[in-house]
């Protein structure tokens, strides 16, 4: 398998078996991430993280993985900092951070950024977010998570709840979990359902695809509950938003009609979509999952950097 150099820009760039290498990785990487061992893969190389939209996660655990590895960290976490406001361009910009570093992470409100800045970059270009489009890396630790509370992937029944049309992370996810033939339910409010193509892009996999606004009706059934926030930042009216606001809510008497070793699991941050009280009870994984970010990160800048003898 050759990771090395490659750009990290939609989960279909990636095989099921190049996917599995990473999360194998990634697991061989937990007891550096929880801080136990020290390593030195990367020392000497830069990352740079260009943001031009806000994050928490995913910033932060790239910069922490990155570390964790050995190596250094440069970039902007807000372009009204950067030569951006001058009116440099995202091309010109991306060939900055290749002469600087040895992989640029990049998040950007225009879906394609980070294929575009592939284009104008030796480097290896990992898309960590890109408008609507995809959030590859945040389905990586996705699946890891899975994996970790199910033992498996495959044969998990997965309802993929909220915005579908705006969050990026169902799209990249939806995608992968067809991948693995997993049973997938798209449950959205009205007027947020999964966008046509991306149903299409999943369905030369066979997997069983529902789609419904009833959650009630499917939850029982359900082993994955993937719980996303409406993008307020995303319509272009906000009187549109203002009318699906607030229309699902994942508490504990909701809970009582599900399985009960359902994971719920929410890419993060949450608004209203779930409880604080579901926080202490075994259901909730999401702050799990955003520990799987590290190992994961670290499987990916370790892959595409250093490289892989497999
Ligand atoms: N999950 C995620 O992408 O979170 P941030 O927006 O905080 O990076």
């Amino acid at each position: 398998m050759q990771f090395k150099g490659r750009d990290v820009i939609a989960i279909k760039d990636f095989t099921k078996a190049e996917i599995m290498h990473i999360l194998d990785e990634a697991e061989k990487l937990v007891p550096a991430a929880k801080g136990t061992t020290r390593m030195t893969n990367l020392e000497g190389r830069i990352l740079c993280t260009l943001f031009f939209e806000p994050s928490t996660r995913t910033r932060l655990s790239f910069e922490s993985a990155m570390q964790i590895l050995g190596g250094g960290v440069i970039g902007f976490a807000d372009p009204t900092g950067s030569s951006v406001t001058k009116g440099e361009t995202l091309a010109d910009t991306v060939r900055m951070a290749d002469a600087f570093g040895d992989a640029i992470v990049l998040r950007h409100p225009l879906e394609g950024a980070a294929r575009l800045a592939s284009e104008h970059s030796n480097i290896p270009v990992i898309n960590a977010g890109d408008g609507a489009g995809q959030h590859p890396t945040q389905t990586l630790l996705d699946l890891f998570t899975i994996k970790r509370a199910k033992g498996k992937i495959e044969g998990n029944k997965v309802i993929l709840l909220g915005d579908l049309k705006y969050g990026r992370t169902v799209h990249s996810m939806a995608y992968a979990l067809a991948m693995f033939g997993v049973e997938i339910c798209f449950v959205s409010p009205k007027g947020l359902e999964m966008p046509r193509e991306v149903i299409r892009g999943i369905s030369s996999f066979g997997t069983e695809t529902r789609e419904t606004h009833d959650l009630a009706g499917v939850l029982p059934e359900a082993d994955v509950l993937y719980v996303t926030r409406i993008q307020k930042e995303r319509f272009p009216d906000v009187e549109d938003y203002l009318k699906v606001a607030g229309t699902y809510r994942i508490d504990i008497e909701m809970l009582k009609k599900a399985k009960s070793d359902l994971i719920v699991m929410h890419p993060l941050p949450r608004v209203d979509e779930i409880a604080k009280e579901v926080d202490s009870t075994p259901h909730a994984w999401y702050f799990k999952q955003a520990f799987s970010a590290i190992p994961v990160r670290m499987a990916i800048l370790k892959l595409i950097i250093e490289g892989d003898a497999s």
